[in-house]
Order: structure tokens, then sequence, then C-alpha cells
């Protein structure tokens, strides 16, 4: 249904994410003219109005600065709910400041453990009617959990009505993979098997737990972002082009290549843990999560069939970048093999959007060694663009689910990890600052993993500001 939310509200008003991401985006939308409506913060954290609008203010200086017309007016569409998830008198107050909203949008920022009794809760105070659901991940801890979360929140809404986040799909690089692909005659030509020899996906944090220790122990990267965002990006990389550009349309296409993706065996994973970490609030001293993971898959379908694909995600690594670099086989030339490199692809998703296309070249007029240079186009954000959680959250409150996991899709992408989260595979230390443990070498792509911002002196050939 193609209608607007008429209220926000948003659970976990007080945590972590919606001190980082949420507020910023609101403020966001509010100055592009598209949050107009009551946005109920709720939380149990004995808190009031005056110190959820302070929270706000505190949250906008550190996370991308306050407009002060906008955040004037967030202030004033604010509202706050204070208490227990279980408690009834909590939605009984929710139902009193939402007035007279017919379609609220709710929004759960808070453990997958509490969905359920929201959701609950959410029926029987009344507010459920003519309601849309906004879920964060992570949706669910492995295969089982999944569908039971699904089981819950379809048992009150309808599937049209859920939105399962994954921010990833709010990120504009994201997007235009699929405009990159679906828009550009050229690149369907080679972007199969015939060509394709390995694709590789880098999701690099030069980061840690920054002190999200406590959740990251229960979660670790496999789920935290490989089950979601690294699939969803795979899913673009590998996906048909959709018959029509509806969310249905799309979403069934995702779901097909993950449904051709066999589950993982525990071979074709490596896990490590970075040095330290078990020293973090929240984490157990002999904790056995892995704080990085590098896998191997297959995506067993006509146009894929055969070619390897490699993830590899992970905290406190040397950068903070995610990358793709697919590369091609090697042409049937006159010119020794040993003197030719795969040409590639390299998408950057992140920080900045690049796409390119490496390719061999003379290295000097008059001599004969070659050399891979790469042409170049990339775009580095600029003041003014939508951020990822900007765009979901506009998108949910519109009815637009293009953006969002739906039920089969998170279900798929469980079935293909489920195997290893339930394995005791080893996790093997790293030191910070490093491309993780010296086993992941054992699952390397042919021609080594090609780690981004290292050896890349792209613009050689042209550069073109996108
Ligand atoms: C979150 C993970 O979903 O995504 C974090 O929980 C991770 O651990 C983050 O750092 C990465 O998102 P982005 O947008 O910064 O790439």
């Amino acid at each position: 249904m193609t209608y607007n939310s008429d209220a926000l509200v948003f659970f976990g008003a007080t945590g972590d994410l919606a001190y980082k991401k949420i507020f910023p985006a609101l403020q966001a939308m509010v100055e592009r003219g598209h949050l107009n409506v009551p946005v109920v913060g709720v939380a149990k954290a004995g808190w009031n109005l005056e110190q959820l609008r302070e929270r706000a203010q505190d949250s906008l200086e550190k996370h991308g600065g306050v407009d002060p017309a906008a955040f004037a007016k967030l202030r004033g569409l604010l509202r706050y709910v204070d208490g227990d998830y279980h408690d009834a008198a909590t939605f009984a107050a929710l139902r009193r400041e939402l007035k007279d909203a017919q379609r609220p949008a709710y929004y759960l920022a808070i453990p997958p453990a509490l969905f359920e009794t929201a959701v609950e809760q959410l029926v029987k105070s009344n507010c459920s009617k003519g309601a849309r659901m906004i879920v964060e991940k992570p949706f669910g801890h492995d295969l089982a959990s999944a569908r039971e979360l699904n089981k819950v929140l379809l048992g009150s809404f309808e599937e049209a009505d859920i939105f399962r986040i994954d921010h990833y799909l709010g990120k504009q690089a994201v997007n235009n993979m699929l405009v990159f692909r679906f828009a550009n005659t050229f690149a369907e030509a080679f972007w199969n098997r015939n060509y394709i020899e390995s694709v590789q996906v880098t999701m690099a944090e030069a980061f840690g737990v920054e002190g999200r220790g406590a959740f990251y122990d229960q979660t670790g990267t496999v789920r935290d972002v490989v089950q979601n965002h690294m699939f969803q990006v795979l899913s673009n990389l590998a996906m048909e082009p959709p018959v029509r550009f509806d969310s249905e349309s799309v979403r069934d296409e995702k779901v097909k290549v993950l449904k051709a993706i066999p589950p993982i065996e525990d071979n074709n994973l490596v896990r490590g843990q970075f040095r330290g970490y078990r020293e973090e609030k929240g984490v157990a001293k002999d904790s056995e999560t892995e704080t990085f993971a590098a896998l191997k898959l297959e995506i067993d379908s006509w146009r894929w069939k055969g070619v390897p694909f490699y993830i590899r995600a992970g905290k406190c690594l040397p950068v903070t970048c995610t990358e793709i670099v697919a590369k091609f086989r090697k042409p049937p030339s006159l010119i020794p093999d040993s003197r030719l490199t795969e040409n590639h692809l390299r998408l950057r998703l992140s920080p900045e959007a690049t796409i390119a296309m490496g390719m061999m070249v003379l290295a000097s007029a008059d001599g004969m060694t070659l050399q891979t240079r790469e042409m170049v186009a990339s775009r580095a954000p600029r003041a003014g663009d939508m951020d990822a959680y900007e765009r979901v959250l506009g998108a949910a409150m519109e009815g637009d689910a293009t953006l969002f996991a739906r039920e089969d899709y998170v279900e798929e992408a469980w079935r293909i990890v489920d195997p290893i989260l339930k394995q005791k595979t080893p996790v093997y230390p790293y030191a910070s600052d490093t491309w993780g443990p010296e086993p992941v070498e054992r699952l390397a792509p042919p021609g080594g993993w090609d780690d981004p911002g290292i050896g890349q002196d792209g613009l050689s050939l042209a550069s073109q500001a996108a």
C-alpha cells in the first residue's frame, strides 16, 4: 500500500544506534522536508522528553552537526514514553501519545529477545492496526530463531507491512551496483562464468568493537555483517535482471541467488580474533567469538556455476573499506601467460564509490614490459548526500519494501551460514592492523587476496569524476 506513515515510534530511543545513526537521519529527513509527523521515542531509562531532546542534540553535535532550523522542528516533533516493554502501561501511554495517528510505523531498534514482547503488547494495546513494523538487524541469531521471529511478526502483521532493515541497502554505492549492471549494455556481456574467474568481497574495518563488546561477543562477524550486509552485496553482484523494478520483482531475484548457494562447509571458513579482544568490556575472557571471517562459497546458477566467491570481513584491519574485486579469465593471447595479470573490475562501496577496470598496458612506449593500469571513476561522499539510515527509514515510512530483506530472503541467508555457526571451528588470533590470521591464505582466491588501498595506482589511463 502506498500511504505515508503518520507517526514514527522508535523503541530503543536511548540506545547506541539511536545516538549514532537515528537522530542524524531524522534531522536530515526534516531538513529535506521528508518528516513532518510525530516521532515518539520509547525506552526504559527513567527519562523524560527534555532528556530525550538533549540526547538528540548531543547525538547531532557528535554525528554530523546540528542544523538549527531542522533541529528546532525535530525537537517539536519528538515525544517520549518511558517504561518497561513487558508492562501494558507503557503501551497504554504510547497509545495516548499517538493521539489520532492511524498508520504509525514502529521501529524496533532493540535486542531481538524483546521483539516478541513488543509485538504482543502493541497488539493488545490496540496500537497495531494500520501499522508498519520496521525491524533492526540482527534478525535472529540462526535459522531457527529467524523462523520464530518471522512467525511472531507474521502472526500480527502482513509481510507487506514488515520492513527488515539492512542499512547496506540504503547505501547509494550498493544501489549503484544494480545501475552499473543493468543500465549499461557492456556490463552484461562479461558478467558471467565465461569471463569471470573469481569474485572477492572485502569489508575491512580499522576499528574494534567500540564499546559494543557485550553485543559483539554474542554475535561475531558472520552474524554481524556476513549473513546480512555481505550477502546483500553478493546478491546485487550475482542476481539476474529483474523482470520489473517493483520491490517484489527485485527481491525475487535476490532470493534466487541465495537459493543457489549451498550451505558453507567448515573447511571453507577461516575465523580470526584480534589480539586484545578478550580484554574488551563485556567480552568473555575465554571468548571464541570471531572478529574476522573469510569464507568461500559457490553459486550454483546458470550464470555463476564454477566461479568461486570469497568474502572477507573483520575488525582491526589496516583500513576501513568495502570493496569488490572480480578477476577475469586470461585471454588466449600470444603473449606468454606468465606475463599477463588477470584483468579486473573493482567496485569500491566505501569510503568512496569507485568503479575501476584493471587492464594490461605497455609500461613504456619503447619497451615490451606489461603492467596493469586502472581506468577509474570515483566519487567521494559530499555534504548533503543521503545517509543509509535516512534512506531506509524514509522508504519504510512510504511503504516501499525494495530496500528491505523479505521473509524468505532472511531465512535463506541463515540457511547458508547455519552449519558453520553450529560447528566449533578454530578461531585464530591475529594482530591489529594486519589482514587477519595467517591461515586465511589457505582460502585465498586465485592470484591472492586484493587488499584495498594497497598497490593501486589508478588514474593512470584516464580519470573521470562521477
Ligand atoms: C553494523 C555492524 O551492522 O554495520 C557493525 O553491527 C559494523 O559492526 C557496521 O561496523 C558497518 O556499517 P557501515 O555503514 O559503517 O559500513
